[in-house]
């Protein structure tokens, strides 16, 4: 891991392999950057991958009571800036897809293409803001386990590694319960992305698990045809992480997207 210290003080873990196109990878709620590690460990041929722990999860310093996703994209961008890189290719799962789109939304001349996996451009209705609200809570009152534990049972398909699913629970119960509070507290506040991602003109790639019940196939499925030309993978016998639950196939979609790309 390498830190960056941001400008006002605090400072952003992030892990930088590989070699080429850059992509920017955000990891979803609440996890850390190792739950990108299959691909950490594995960048996909002739691209380089940037994943920062977001701010207040893994080893990287907390921010206010609510993250709003452009507090995380600031902090994106501000990495970006720290790596010279003028534009990159972003993406995120989840919640790093959230973040993904308000980077977009701040920086659009910055974002060189998307990957978004097992995410959606919808802002929550009036019942998610209240169920934001109660994570939150439930988060500073009993711990972050207890949201861990409540989320587990929707993350994974039936056959899941028990491995990954073990190290997967333990990731998310170790988080601040400030930050999964403050980060809750966000995404209750996240706006509508369809207009953004209809007008996006980059390379796009997106992800989602045949089984996924957090944001399922049909919801990739209209987001992929709001965006011009974007591809669409279902990645079989995985959830809402496929990355970790089927590396192997996550990961060869991956590279056979950075190949497909001219230039
Ligand atoms: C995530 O995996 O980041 C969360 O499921 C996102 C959400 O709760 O909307």
């Amino acid at each position: 891991m390498t830190t960056l210290n941001l400008s006002d003080g605090r400072t952003l873990f992030y892990r930088d392999v590989g070699a080429g196109r850059p992509l920017v990878l955000l990891h979803g709620f609440p996890f850390t950057s190792a739950c990108f590690a299959p691909q950490l460990d594995a960048p996909p041929p002739g691209v380089r991958l940037i994943v920062p722990d977001l701010r207040g999860f893994g080893q990287s310093s907390p921010g206010g009571s609510t993250t709003l996703m452009e507090d995380f994209a600031a902090d994106t961008l501000a990495l970006m800036d720290a790596l010279t890189l003028t534009d990159a290719f972003v993406g995120g799962v989840s919640m790093g897809g959230y973040v993904t789109l308000a980077v977009t939304r701040l920086a659009p001349a910055r974002v060189r293409g998307l990957v978004l996996i097992d995410t959606q451009p919808l802002a929550d209705d009036e019942a998610g803001r209240t169920r934001r609200e109660t994570t939150a809570r439930d988060a500073e009152r009993l711990g972050s386990a207890v949201v861990a534990d409540a989320m587990l049972p929707r993350l994974f398909s039936s056959s899941a590694s028990p491995a990954v699913v073990g190290s997967t629970l333990a990731m998310m119960r170790a988080q601040a319960p400030a930050a999964v509070a403050a980060a809750s507290r966000g995404m209750a506040l996240r706006t509508d992305a369809r207009e953004l991602l209809s007008r996006f003109e980059g390379p796009t790639l997106i992800v989602v698990g045949a089984l996924d019940v957090i944001t399922p196939p049909e919801r990739a499925r209209s987001m992929a045809d709001l965006v011009r030309g974007a591809q669409l993978a279902v990645i079989e016998g995985a959830g809402h992480l496929p990355q970790l639950e089927q590396p192997q196939a996550f990961n060869a979609t991956l590279a056979r997207f950075f190949k497909s790309l001219q230039g």
